[in-house]
């Protein structure tokens, strides 16, 4: 299969039509959001959102997000709507804010992986809500890499994991935010499922108390049940491995360049992710520049590109206080490590 690329940048709307028409033939589109591209299928056609699982590599118990391209569309998706909808979806929608609700009776049992509950969101990016009104269906889509592999925050990600699999790309150049949505359940006490762009302190100015799920900065204890799946699955992986280590900035630096010394005595080759307030401190090693420590999201539009343009057998990494959207970098970057991190303090 040839994989068209048509450039939404300067144009939201280009290749919209072309798009919207594949999905109602029940084929697969990559499309730009602000969080990170997404592979989409009719969110309301089972045979498609099969291929979807398909293509990714994607294991069947991990349930996909239903995107909508304006609020009325929740209609039939859900049920027994909880109090705090309202006023989230008031406050962040459209933006990087899934919600999860008890499932209505439209929604099909393999969006859901049989779950009784569904996550719905709808985009702030043009292009992502042009395309779903025009495909007048809501479209099922995770991140647009196989599964495993770091999301895509580029179009030229996507085509590396899915060229000649899939007929369109859309590419809207990169993604603003750079980590996917936040997940937030409503289906029982509010609670983060995965944290993101918007964040618990904005959640909490709406709605008060929100809980953070244990999965979000820990692995899951074997045998223990994900409040979501997507969770349990290793996730995040660059080529090579990665280590964090947390601490004041000079510490952290201090730790990493021994680490680095090292792995080069033990004949690997090792990459540094630097910050704006660190960055002097690695110039002799090879090292990408991903952000600025004060502007925690500008160290999360980086990093899935960082990961995936890395060939090393090891990064090396600073962890940064888990606070605001610290908490949605670390929860990636320490899924990206398998969790391997020490503290230089
Ligand atoms: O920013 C994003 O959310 C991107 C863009 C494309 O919208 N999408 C995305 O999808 O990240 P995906 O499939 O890679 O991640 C969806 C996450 C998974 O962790 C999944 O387990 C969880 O949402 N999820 C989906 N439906 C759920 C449900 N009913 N209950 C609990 N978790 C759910
Ligand atoms: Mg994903």
């Amino acid at each position: 299969m040839r994989t068209q690329v048509i450039s939404t940048v300067n144009q939201p709307e280009a290749g919209t039509v072309l798009a919207a028409e594949l999905i109602r033939k029940g084929e697969l589109v990559a499309f730009p959001t602000e969080t990170v591209y997404g592979l989409g299928a009719n969110g309301l056609d089972e045979a498609a959102v099969l291929k979807i699982f398909a293509v990714k590599g994607r294991p069947n118990d991990n349930p996909l997000i239903l995107h909508l391209s304006k609020k009325s569309e929740v209609r039939d998706l859900w049920d027994g709507v909880p109090r705090q909808a309202q006023p989230l979806m008031d406050n962040f929608w459209p933006g990087p804010l899934t919600l999860v609700f008890r499932r209505g009776a439209r929604v099909p049992d393999v969006v859901t992986a049989g779950l009784d509950t569904v996550a719905l969101r709808m985009p702030q990016n043009k292009t992502a809500r042009a395309l779903i009104q025009k495909a007048g269906v809501p479209i099922a889509a995770p991140s647009a890499n196989l599964s495993g592999r770091p999301s895509p925050t580029k179009a030229a990600h996507v085509r590396e994991d899915f060229e000649g699999k899939i007929p369109l790309i859309l590419d809207g150049g990169p993604c603003r935010v750079g980590v996917e949505s936040t997940v937030l359940s409503l289906a029982g006490r509010p609670t983060i499922l995965r944290p993101g762009g918007i964040t618990r302190e904005m959640l909490e100015a709406v709605i008060g108390p929100v809980a953070l799920a244990d999965s979000v900065l820990a692995p899951l204890p074997d045998g223990q049940a994900a409040l979501s799946p997507g969770m349990k699955h290793r996730h995040y992986a660059p080529a090579g491995r990665v280590r964090v280590v947390t601490g004041a900035p000079d510490k952290a630096a201090a730790r990493i360049l021994t680490l680095a010394r090292q792995a080069q005595i033990e004949g690997l080759s090792c990459h540094i992710a630097t910050t704006a307030q660190t960055k002097a401190r690695y110039r002799e090693w090879p090292h990408t520049l991903i952000g600025d420590r004060a502007k925690p999201e500008t160290l999360c539009a980086n990093l899935f590109a960082m990961l995936r343009e890395t060939e090393a057998d090891l990064i090396l990494a600073e962890g940064i206080p888990f606070d605001d959207i610290g908490l949605a970098y670390m929860n990636r970057l320490l899924r990206a490590a398998g969790f391997d991190v020490e503290s230089a303090e």
